[in-house]
């Protein structure tokens, strides 16, 4: 799929390895004075540099000369000084001399270029072939998307048909059923119940990745969220007898999002809780409204997140192997929706465990614009206080 670089890797490394020291340099420079380009005159600017910062130089030593023998400066006085001292001809040769010294240090230079031109390309070239390999992978990623979402559609209609006629023939609709049929009729209606909840979550998954969701913003009030959240589990807060405790400041407390999308939130986070906290216990949420929004915890009494639970927790169809082999249902899509919902109101989501045991997962949502639209809905009345135990103050202990 990549196109392989034209320089190995080892060689790019070399390259970007800059080489120091003093050997080094003296070890390029002397090569250097062998190289063509320390006497291109036309490629290598450092030559007649060189040539005018020698040039002074026979005309200080004839100079000095003509001062220490007293004599004035005039041609045949200074032919004179030739005479008697032939060295002044070996500074003569000086302005060639700097300029095949400077002529050197420009090869270096231009030795130096080459190599970052060199290792640009490959560089270049190893963009390249990665943008074009992204845009594979993308295209791969769409097709499995849009793949999913088309099986999950073409699944979900007859399954939602057999859930219809297994309720049919339960219900004695179709004709008389023995209680061993009724019971065979009940398992398949709990299977095909999980497979179309899974259905549903993909397809919801697909759509909000795919920006195909509508998100409806307004003001709510996020204490009603959660408890519209915590009455639609009450049957499995009940199953268990597990407690919900609501902490925090008092409300109504508004933000700004969607309303019903933060109730999945809250639902999700919540059935979490309950399925990982042992009968008996609690969960609960924190909402701590700070300058400029809410800061939401959403805890429980279970065992807590494991390293590797913490690293993974938020991919799609991700459980920790312990859950699998206990099959306590599930899909492992339940947080990835949180997050890409979490996403979408601006927001990012920590989990983490609580220091007396358990998990808890916090994130922020951000207040209401004063001309947002408000949807001020009633506080469900159902519930009450075995499921849920609602507190004006933050509980011990609890805070994130
Ligand atoms: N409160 C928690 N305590 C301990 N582990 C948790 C908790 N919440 C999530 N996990 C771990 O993260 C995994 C992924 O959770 P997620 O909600 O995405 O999937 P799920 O609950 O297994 O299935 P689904 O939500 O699709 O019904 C869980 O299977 C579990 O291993
Ligand atoms: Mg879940």
């Amino acid at each position: 799929m990549a196109a392989p670089s034209p320089l190995s890797s080892a060689t790019v490394q070399a390259l970007a390895r800059p080489a120091t020291g003093r050997r080094v340099a003296v070890r390029e420079f002397l090569s250097a004075l062998g190289s063509p380009d320390t006497y291109n005159l036309r490629r290598n600017v450092y030559i007649p540099f060189g040539f005018l910062f020698g040039l002074p130089i026979p005309f200080f030593s004839v100079g000095i000369d003509l001062l220490a023998s007293g004599r004035t400066f005039g041609w045949i006085a200074v032919a004179g000084t030739f005479e008697r001292h032939p060295i002044h001809w070996f500074f003569v040769l000086h302005p060639l001399l700097f300029a095949v010294v400077f002529g050197a240090m420009g090869a270096v230079r231009l030795q130096k270029n080459k190599q970052i031109d060199r290792l640009i390309d490959a560089l270049e070239t190893k963009l390249r072939s990665l943008s074009e390999a992204n845009a594979q992978l993308k295209d791969l990623d769409r097709m499995r998307s849009d793949f999913l979402a088309n099986v999950s559609h073409e699944l979900r209609t007859p399954l939602v048909s057999i859930s219809g006629y297994t309720e049919m023939i339960s219900q004695g609709r179709l004709g008389e059923t023995t209680p061993d049929q009724r019971e065979a009729l009940a398992v398949v209606a709990r299977n095909v119940e999980r497979l179309i909840h899974l259905i549903e979550e993909l397809l919801e998954l697909g759509r909000m990745e795919a920006n195909r969701t509508q998100f409806i913003q307004s003001s709510f009030d996020v204490i009603e969220a959660v408890q519209a959240a915590v009455e639609s589990l009450q049957p499995q807060f009940r199953e268990k007898e597990i407690r919900f405790e609501l902490g925090g400041t008092a409300g109504p407390l508004w933000v700004f999002g969607d309303r019903d999308k933060m109730v999945r939130v809250f639902v999700n986070l919540l059935s979490n809780a309950i399925k990982f906290t042992p009968g008996g216990h609690a969960v609960g949420v924190l909402l701590q409204r700070e300058a400029q929004g809410v800061n939401v915890t959403v805890w429980d009494e279970g065992p807590g997140l494991s390293e590797n639970d913490l690293r993974h927790l938020f991919e799609r169809f991700w459980q920790s192997s312990d859950l699998k082999s206990r099959g306590t249902g599930g899909f492992g899509l339940g947080l990835a929706i949180v997050r890409e919902i979490l996403e979408r109101h601006n927001s990012r989501i920590y989990a983490g465990n609580r220091e007396s045991g358990g998990a808890q997962f916090r994130f922020r949502l951000e207040s209401a614009p004063d001309d947002a639209p408000r949807l001020d809905r009633p506080r469900p009345a159902g519930i009450d206080g075995r499921a849920a135990a609602v507190s004006g103050k933050a509980p011990e202990g609890r805070r994130a």
